[in-house]
């Protein structure tokens, strides 16, 4: 499973992709709104910022939500950068964008995906990567984990070549369940990615391996 950083904060992509680990991010106006970022301007240039960090592909979210809008603002949004992934939401009018988008050649990051059936039609309209809400699910009582893996074996099923990107990560089970689910990527916020590497057993076996170094070299 491929790890994305889920963030429009360059100083925190930044250091998330100092990590070595992490091959894409994806980004929200809710995440740009929270990072500073306000107005297509100077999201642009934060996503563009990023975009010089990580070869892999950078999510971003059309504001429309009528066809035509989206239809513009993706066209827009994929001369931004070199390997620029369109988030579209899973409504009617996103899905008729979403096919215009595709046969074009434009990449697309189905959104706010919450049912197999969306997934279905994110996939007919040939969308790249399918985005299933994991933690908002999760929210309202309802199996987000669940819902990645039902769209995973669905897909398999049909060899179909959407990817499924499981999103609204909120803690380190989460990715873990992904994973097992067969989700082909996960985009974690900063502090999920962090928490990935933790473990008691390994600081502890640090301090061991450094006290015994320590104790023998006094010998
Ligand atoms: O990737 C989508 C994500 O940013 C949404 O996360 O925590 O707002 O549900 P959350």
């Amino acid at each position: 499973m491929k790890l994305f950083l889920d963030s429009a904060d360059v100083d925190e992509v930044r250091k998330g992709i100092s990590l070595g680990v992490v091959t894409g991010v994806t980004t929200n106006p809710s995440l740009a709104a929270k990072a500073g970022v306000g107005g297509m301007e100077s999201y642009k240039a934060a996503v563009q910022e990023i975009a010089n960090m990580v070869d892999g592909p950078i999510s971003v979210e059309v504001i429309s939500t009528d066809v035509e809008g989206m239809i513009t603002e993706g066209e827009d949004i994929a001369t931004w950068i070199s390997n620029p992934w369109v988030k579209i939401p899973s409504t009617l009018d996103g899905f008729k964008a979403m096919s215009t988008l595709a046969a074009n050649g434009i990449k697309i990051n189905q959104t706010l995906c919450f049912s197999v059936n969306q997934a279905i039609l994110g996939a007919q309209a040939g969308a790249t990567a399918v985005s299933p809400f994991v933690g908002r699910l999760d929210d309202v009582g309802q199996d987000g984990i669940g819902l990645v893996s039902e769209i995973v074996d669905i897909y398999l099923s049909y060899g179909i070549q959407t990817e499924v990107l499981a999103a609204s990560i909120r803690h380190p089970l989460h990715c873990v369940q992904a994973a097992s689910a067969g989700a082909h990527i996960a985009t974690v916020p900063y502090n999920v990615l962090v928490d990935m590497a933790k473990h008691p057993l390994t600081d502890q076996g640090v301090q061991r391996f450094l006290n015994d170094w320590g104790k023998s070299s006094a010998n």
